[in-house]
């Protein structure tokens, strides 16, 4: 039966990153023996514009009745003069919410030769592999009491940071899972130090502990942790945080591998699972062809292993864009003696570089 996957280009630079990706998707998923149906949502500023909400029930109900969904980026200037709660960014907090797709991975390592393209020395970021899971659909994107309120000259501007403790529960949980699939070691940040919600965070992930007796906890507070990531970013393997500190984490983490056109990321709840590259819209240069469509393209590899099972196609897009980066990079990770390629080509070479390695072994199927 056919894989239902829903795309939502977006805003900014998300069509043409997510063109490149759904080229790359479709031709991965034949070569893999994955039969897929996609079908188009909107999402976004340019949902408002068309249909005066960034997440039209349309695209709500396709996103419902898909078995992944495929993002760009929203957002952009010319709705920056909207109310918080009506600009293109809650279309995609509504979606993440609603869909209850509370752990988001955003893996960040250092591809092939692309050392040189970070702005930090080459001993401190050459083998650094983390991953970053941050909690999605609560914390204080989502508290109450939210907003501004009060009189001119003394308004209130007030935002909510709350966790229950079975929201806690579940994403340091799924850090102990992951953990275990990689290195073994764990590491939750905090700010026990004076937030209570973090406290209790503290107290939830400790009492855990001892059912993954093989994964190694440590706690951080959050400015410590940022100064780690970019002081010793070896150090890490796996980090499970809140909302805000994984959104403001996961950003220091991608420019470790010299750009944030590089960085993937998975949303998954127990139904769905939404996949996106961390980077944003990017307005200043949509359209021109330029932007870097890797953290795309990488996402649909995520979407391989997390959705459909197939670790093996991921790797396969990850070989061939660590191929690919040896020869030629984006403007966003150009260095001396690679050529210099827009988006449009960027995608081609991987497509061509896919085309061109050993075709996947078939799975072996159960009896
Ligand atoms: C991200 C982005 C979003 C977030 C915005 C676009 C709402 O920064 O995915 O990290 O803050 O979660
Ligand atoms: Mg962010």
């Amino acid at each position: 039966m056919a894989v239902q996957v829903l795309v939502l280009r977006g805003d900014g630079i998300g069509p043409e990153v997510t063109d490149r990706a759904l080229a790359v998707f479709e031709a991965v998923a034949a070569s893999g023996g994955i039969e897929i149906e996609t079908s188009e949502g909107l999402i976004g500023g340019c949902a408002i514009e068309e249909t005066g909400t960034a997440l039209p029930d349309e695209s709500f109900e396709l996103a419902k009745r898909s078995d992944a969904i495929l993002m760009g980026s929203v957002g952009g200037p010319q709705w920056d003069h909207l109310p918080i709660l009506e600009r293109p960014e809650r279309g995609l907090l509504r979606l993440r919410r609603d869909l209850d797709l509370f752990a988001n991975l955003r893996p960040a390592k250092i591809y092939g030769d692309l050392v040189e393209a970070s702005t930090l020395k080459r001993e401190v970021v050459e083998g650094a592999d983390l991953m970053v899971i941050r909690e999605l659909t609560g914390g204080i994107y989502f508290g109450e009491p939210r907003g501004i309120s009060g009189a001119d000259g003394a308004r209130i501007g007030q935002n909510t940071m709350v966790y229950r403790e079975d929201e806690i529960e579940r994403i340091v949980k799924t850090g102990f899972d992951i953990a275990g699939k990689r290195r073994r070691r764990l590491c939750s940040v905090d700010k026990a130090n004076v937030l209570e919600v973090s406290v209790l965070w503290r107290e939830v992930a400790t009492r855990l502990a001892p059912q993954f007796p093989d994964i190694e906890l440590e706690h951080l507070y959050v400015d410590n942790a940022s100064m780690q990531l970019i002081r010793a970013p070896k150090q890490f393997d796996t980090i499970v945080t809140g909302n805000m500190f994984g959104d403001i984490l996961s950003d220091v983490a991608a420019m470790l591998t010299g750009s944030i056109g590089m960085l993937p990321s998975a949303s998954v709840g127990e139904r769905y699972a939404l996949y996106e590259p961390v980077h944003g819209s990017a307005p200043d240069i949509a359209g021109q062809d330029i932007a870097n469509p890797l953290a795309a393209i990488l996402s649909v590899g995520m979407m391989f292993r997390y959705s459909f099972d197939r670790g093996d196609l991921d790797d396969r897009i990850a070989d061939a864009v660590i191929d690919v980066l040896s020869r030629a990079r984006t403007v966003d990770i150009v260095s001396e003696g690679k050529r210099q390629v827009g988006c449009r080509e960027m995608g081609d070479l991987v497509l061509e570089q896919l085309a061109g390695q050993d075709p996947p072994q078939p799975i072996p199927t159960r009896a």
